[in-house]
């Protein structure tokens, strides 16, 4: 099997890891050679970590190559999109894929909070397309929701599960709803999580502590939202509002605040906690 990942940022440059990892010929696109090479340096950097480590054998980086020709995915047999979280150059990357690719090739989209359906819209052939949501940092995180659109085929559907077998994750199926299902859950209870540090008046270090010890989550909800960065969270809520309008979806307003304020967690440094640069 040939697979091609369009978009080699955080989570491309993660899923095209793990087909080098199992094996597969991997073709990566990117807007610039420049940005495809220095994907290609970090995929080869962490596995040879993984080497060292112990934890694979070998690879080959050979297998892997990059591009910025759309053109370059003839001949893969599933492609999958992780491009920037729009509609629009989704579905204009959606119908030059249709063009070049073969009549079989099942076109994935890693999309978080977009419809598959809206996306699979912009192409003659929507029978082919399907979501693969993978999840952050994707070479560690075992979970990929199998996404069927409207129009999905089961031929397609089982493609895309049996890939994500191969590259040893654990899929799970489901339709193309908002939030799909991690999200659809998550996100609300995060919200709600904020919201109780202002009801009950409890620090985020109690907070955390009280979901840790006595709902046995491996994270407190602070340190999650911080990790996964306040902004991209704030992003994600307004998404899930905007299609359900479910007060719960709704990001609260200290939230907005902090990610206004730049306080993005983790990455800026600070979120609600402070963090060495
Ligand atoms: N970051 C997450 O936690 C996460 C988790 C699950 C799903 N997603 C989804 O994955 C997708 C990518 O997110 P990301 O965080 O990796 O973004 P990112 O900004 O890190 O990477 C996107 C990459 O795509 C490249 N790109 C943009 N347009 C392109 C095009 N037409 N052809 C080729 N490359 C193009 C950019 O140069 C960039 O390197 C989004 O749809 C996002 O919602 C993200």
């Amino acid at each position: 099997m040939k697979v091609g990942v369009v978009g080699l940022g955080t989570m491309g440059a993660g899923i095209a890891q793990l087909a080098v990892e199992a094996g597969l010929e991997t073709v990566g696109r990117e807007v610039t050679d420049e940005l495809g090479e220095k994907a290609r340096g970090r995929i080869d950097h962490f596995l040879t970590r993984k080497v060292e480590k112990g934890q694979i054998e070998s690879y080959d980086i050979s297998l892997l190559s990059t591009t910025t020709e759309v053109s370059d995915f003839s001949e893969c047999d599933v492609v999958i999109e992780a491009i920037v979280e729009e509609l629009d150059p989704k579905r204009e990357l959606f119908a030059e894929l249709e063009k070049v690719c073969g009549p079989d090739a099942v076109l994935a989209t890693n999309t978080s909070a977009l419809s598959v359906t809206e996306i699979a819209g912009a192409v003659s052939t929507p029978e082919r397309v399907v979501g693969m949501h993978f999840f952050n940092p994707a070479p560690l995180m075992p979970l990929v929701e199998i996404v069927r659109a409207e129009r999905s085929s089961d031929e397609a559907f089982d493609t895309a599960f049996e890939l994500a077998e191969k590259l040893g994750k654990h899929p799970i199926r489901c339709h193309d709803t908002p939030g799909f299902v991690v999200n659809r859950v998550l996100i609300p209870l995060l919200n709600d999580c904020v919201r109780v540090l202002d009801e009950a008046r409890v620090t985020p270090e109690d907070l955390d502590a009280g979901m840790k010890h006595g709902a046995g989550w491996p994270m407190g909800p602070c340190e999650l939202v911080d990790l996964v960065g306040i902004d991209v969270h704030v992003n994600a809520s307004e998404a899930l509002w905007e299609k359900l309008r479910e007060p719960r979806m709704a990001p609260p307003a200290r939230l907005v605040a902090m990610a206004n304020a730049g306080l993005l967690g983790r990455k800026s440094g600070r979120g609600f906690y402070s963090y060495d640069s």
